[in-house]
């Protein structure tokens, strides 16, 4: 079944496994599901829901185990702001010596809230603006990886106005194809990102001994939510080719950024081992002498975190059962976005037939459905609900929609849990109208 499967599909009772079973971070006590230390139930009580919990000692783990994968090879994790930019979540990352990956002045100035060095950022987006390459450059980030000729030609006339020399590399396009889903998928001809090989080879030649561009190295990035190393494999050997006729022409570049993209397990997905996916960039980097830069976000905090809700209705239409729950798609987007499935249970667990049911929220439109058919048990108005695996991609990409306050956001380390985005009030809705 591919990564981004319709919500649409019926599974099977016997092929949904309890999430807890293969989530870091979460256990049962009894009949209680627990993040590390603190009842879920409890939490929903004292926090409200919709609210999004995330397990600190979750996303240690991913982080402890992909550093500790790449060894003794030179590299840093670059890990991707978008996927979850709390800045609670950020200084998680930050404590660890993780590096970062953004996107967008918003992005940076996230960064540069909590005291992250520019040294430890790239910067990626085949949309970057004046403003946006003016602050970066002042924060003198590591790398700009410049998505066209135009934006080069940009980061030229604001680093030559700053009399300062801009670390960059040039995010190709490897035109192979790779991705979940269309939306996030990005390596291959016909999407936005990147540029072609040949018009890369001519700009890093034509900027050469440039006073203002100093080549450092050369990025890609794929795809998201990407289940086999095939990809990655296809991509790296261009890379790979490239830096050495780079090479064979008087540029050396330092850094090879590989970009983000290692899937994750949602439901029955079977995405490579951190450690088998590090081993193949291994390979190619380390006879290149280069350092290694990766992008990853959602394989280090998607399953880390939790979207809690309520019950707050049941109903049959002709034969049909739907729960409604408190959460809706204005909350968590991916189920109407990419069709993306997200296994939803109780948060106290009981032993009988699952009954089925459409798990859908609140919102007027008939694709606020987070999944169809799916096998919950029986649930009454009040009870909690956890839908799984929803770290990354999820409260950034929360909305207003239908005037709804975005959830609250609680980060969970050891027996506390505090919160690290506040519930939005009704006077949050209207700030700024
Ligand atoms: C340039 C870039 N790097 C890294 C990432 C992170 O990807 P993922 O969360 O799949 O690891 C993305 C996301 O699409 C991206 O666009």
């Amino acid at each position: 079944m591919s990564a981004a499967s319709s919500h649409s599909r019926s599974f099977h009772s016997a092929e949904v496994v309890d999430p807890a079973s293969y989530t870091p971070g979460f256990s049962y006590r009894g009949s209680q599901l627990y993040c590390e230390g603190v009842s879920v139930a409890a939490a929903a009580k004292k926090f409200g829901t919709p609210a999004y919990l995330y397990s600190r000692a979750s996303i240690e783990q991913a982080y402890r185990r992909m550093d500790s994968a790449f060894g003794a090879l030179p590299h840093t994790i670059c890990y991707a702001v978008k996927a979850n930019s709390n800045l609670g979540i950020l200084r998680v990352f930050a404590a660890l010596g993780s590096g970062f990956d953004i996107v967008s002045g918003g992005e940076l100035y996230r960064l540069r809230r909590i005291g992250v060095p520019g040294n430890r950022i790239v910067f990626s987006g085949v949309g970057k603006s004046r403003e946006e390459i003016r602050e970066a450059l002042r924060t003198r980030i590591l790398l700009f990886n410049v998505e066209s000729p135009a934006e080069l030609d940009l980061l030229v006339s604001e680093a030559s106005r700053l009399r300062v020399r801009a670390a960059a590399s040039i995010r190709v396009n490897p035109d192979v194809k790779a991705g979940g889903h269309r939306h996030i998928s990005t390596g291959h001809h016909s999407h936005k990102f990147g540029i072609d090989w040949d018009t890369a080879r001519g700009l890093y030649l034509q900027y050469k001994d440039s006073r203002w561009i100093d080549w450092q190295g050369v990025s890609a990035h794929i795809g998201s939510q990407i289940l086999s190393l095939a990809p990655h494999r296809r991509a790296l050997a261009r890379l790979a080719g490239f830096v050495r006729e780079l090479r064979a022409k008087g540029i050396t570049l330092r850094y090879l950024d590989c970009g983000g993209g290692l899937g994750i397990r949602y439901t029955s997905e079977q995405p490579p081992e951190k450690a088998a996916w590090a081993a193949e960039l291994a390979r190619v980097a380390q006879p290149l002498g280069c350092h290694l830069l990766v992008e990853p976000g959602r394989s280090l905090i998607g399953p880390a975190g939790v979207l809690l809700m309520r019950v707050l209705y049941t109903k049959q239409n002709r034969g049909k059962k739907f729960v409604i729950a408190d959460a809706a798609m204005n909350d968590f987007m991916r189920p109407a976005l990419y069709d993306a499935t997200h296994p939803i249970t109780r948060a106290k667990r009981s032993a009988g037939a699952l009954a089925r049911a459409d798990i859908v929220g609140p919102v007027c439109e008939s694709g606020d459905c987070f999944v169809q058919d799916w096998p919950l048990g029986e649930v009454a108005p009040e009870d909690v609900l956890v839908l799984w695996g929803a770290g990354a991609y999820g409260f950034v990409e929360a909305s207003n929609y239908n005037s709804r306050p975005r959830p609250a956001e609680i980060l969970v380390d050891g027996n506390k849990a505090r919160v690290i985005r506040r519930r939005e009030s009704r006077a949050d809705l209207i700030r700024g109208e």
